[in-house]
C-alpha cells in the first residue's frame, strides 16, 4: 500500500505553481527533495518545512541532471521512491512562430532536460522500484497559440511511453496531462487567458489529482475538468 510508509520524493519544478502545490499536499507524510532555477534564499521562505532544495537550471538540461543526482546524494539519499518531472515553461510567440532561441529554450528545458534527468535518475529509482512522473500537458496533442510548447509535451507523452516499456518490472513510468491550471505560467508565457481563467482549475485542485494519478501509477491520464467532476481530486488511493 503507496500510502503507508513515508516516501522520498523529489519533485522539479516545485517552488511555485502544481509543483509547490504537490510538495505542500505531499509534505505531511513524505520526504521531500525540490528543485527549481531560483536560488535557494529566493524560495526558502514558501518551500514546506524540512523539505530540501536543489538548484538546477533545466536550460542547460545536462547540468540540471547532474545537479538532481548531486542534490540527492548531498541531502543523504541513496534512492528515490518518486521523481515527479514537472519544471516547465511556456513561451507564446507574437506571430504564432516560434523563434530559433525560444524553440530551443522550449525543448531543453520541457524535454531535453527530463529526458537526461530520468536517466540519471534511473539508478537511484531503480534502487527502491521508485516511480518515474513526467507533467506532460493536454496540449501535447496540438495547441494552436504555443506550438514549440505542444510539441515538447508530445515528445514528452512519447518519450513516457517509450521508457514505461523499456524499463518494465525495474521502474514504472507514467505521464500525466493537466488541464488549464491556475498558477503563474500563463503570465510568464506572455499569455493572456482572458476571462477564460476562470474556467482554469485551482493549483491544489490540479495537485491533488497529480497525487491520485502517482500513486495509482497508471498512464497516461488526463487531469481535467471531466476527471475534476468525477472526484478525481477527492476519491482514489494517495500518496
Ligand atoms: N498551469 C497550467 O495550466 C498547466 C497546464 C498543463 C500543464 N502544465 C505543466 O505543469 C508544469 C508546472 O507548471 P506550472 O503551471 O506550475 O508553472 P509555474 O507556476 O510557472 O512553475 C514552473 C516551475 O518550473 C520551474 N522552471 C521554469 N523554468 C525552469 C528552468 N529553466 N530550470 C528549472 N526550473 C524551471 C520554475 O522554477 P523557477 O520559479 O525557479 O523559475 C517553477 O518551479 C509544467 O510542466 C507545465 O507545462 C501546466
Amino acid at each position: 500500500m503507496i500510502g503507508a510508509v513515508s516516501r522520498r520524493v523529489l519533485i522539479t519544478g516545485g517552488n511555485a505553481g502544481l509543483g509547490l502545490a504537490l510538495a505542500k499536499k505531499l509534505a505531511r507524510h513524505h520526504k521531500l527533495l525540490l528543485s527549481g532555477r531560483k536560488p535557494e534564499s529566493e524560495v526558502a521562505g514558501i518551500l514546506p518545512r524540512d523539505a530540501g532544495y536543489i538548484l538546477a537550471d533545466q536550460s542547460s538540461p545536462q547540468q540540471s541532471a547532474e545537479a538532481l543526482v548531486r542534490g540527492v546524494h548531498d541531502f543523504g539519499w541513496d534512492s528515490l521512491d518518486n521523481a515527479v518531472l514537472n519544471a516547465g515553461i511556456g513561451i507564446v510567440p507574437d506571430d504564432g512562430l516560434d523563434s530559433t532561441e525560444a524553440i530551443r529554450r522550449t525543448l531543453d528545458v520541457n524535454l531535453l532536460a527530463a529526458m537526461l534527468q530520468a536517466k540519471a535518475l534511473f539508478p537511484l529509482l531503480e534502487k527502491s522500484r521508485g516511480t518515474l512522473t513526467f507533467i506532460g500537458s493536454v496540449a501535447h496533442s496540438g495547441s494552436t497559440t504555443i506550438p514549440a510548447y505542444a510539441a515538447s509535451k508530445a515528445g514528452l507523452h512519447g518519450l513516457g511511453r517509450a521508457l514505461r516499456s523499456e524499463w518494465k518490472g525495474k521502474v514504472p513510468v507514467q505521464v500525466l496531462h493537466p488541464g488549464p491550471a491556475k498558477t503563474e505560467m500563463h503570465d510568464k508565457a506572455g499569455y493572456d487567458p482572458g476571462h477564460m481563467r476562470a474556467l482554469f482549475l485551482e493549483a491544489n485542485d490540479v495537485a491533488a489529482m497529480m497525487a491520485a494519478a502517482i500513486a495509482a501509477r497508471r498512464s497516461p491520464v488526463t487531469l481535467s475538468w471531466a476527471r475534476y467532476l468525477c472526484g478525481g481530486a477527492f476519491l482514489g488511493r494517495r500518496l
